[in-house]
């Protein structure tokens, strides 16, 4: 008997969950710090590094067949391990950690991979710990959204987290921040994709 052998195409992308965008809420810097790299921990060469429990945060941005997308510029700004964030009107303004970063960006490539070195995001008065992402590309317009850390209690109030009415999207931006095997430091990593709505032009 022959095998038949089906091309289904769209099979593998019916299982991709668009990203729900989110807000870019009130933080974003307002002005950019010195280095704007994607090492979060160390301020151009610093001697000291960020107070927090350290985080490689990665991922890819991804279309919606599940294709890589390339040139893609990834912003993420957080607040440091005191709750405050690098703007001139958060909250913790006093107790801000001078040697966080608070804010990086990387260029996708060809695999449309990222990465960041960061701390495990905190909560503030009105929030579960988040990262906040924003997503450039030639042509579109920015794209923002929010991680979360799997696991977090205070996720089950926070107001952003439950306005994605969607249980499938609500839960595509909860990811474990998992400990890292052998890592002496107690270094954690997270994995987070970002799928676009939309397929870049060739
Ligand atoms: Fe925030």
């Amino acid at each position: 008997m022959a095998s038949v052998f089906f091309a289904v195409p769209g099979a593998f992308a019916e299982a991709l969950i668009q990203t729900p965008r989110q807000t870019e809420g009130p933080f974003y810097p307002d002005h950019l710090p010195l280095d704007t790299d994607n090492d979060l921990i160390v301020i151009n060469d610093g001697l000291t590094p960020a107070v927090g429990e350290i985080t490689w945060v990665s991922g890819r941005i991804l279309d919606l067949k599940g294709d890589p997308i390339r040139n893609a510029t990834v912003e993420i700004w957080q607040c440091d391990a005191n709750g405050a964030y690098l703007h001139t009107g958060t909250g913790n303004a006093t107790k801000r950690d001078k040697n966080f970063q608070g804010f990086g960006r990387f260029v996708t490539g060809s695999t449309g991979e990222y990465l960041f070195r960061t701390i495990k995001p905190v909560a503030y008065p009105g929030r579960t710990p988040h990262i906040h992402y924003a997503v450039k590309m030639k042509g579109h317009e920015k794209f923002t959204t929010q991680c979360y850390i799997k696991g977090e209690p205070q996720n089950e109030k926070d107001g952003v987290l439950r306005g994605i009415n969607d249980a499938k999207a609500r839960q595509s931006v909860i990811v474990p921040f998992s400990p890292i095997k052998g890592s002496k430091a107690g270094e954690l990593a997270a994995k987070f994709d970002i799928v676009m709505g939309y397929t870049p032009a060739a």
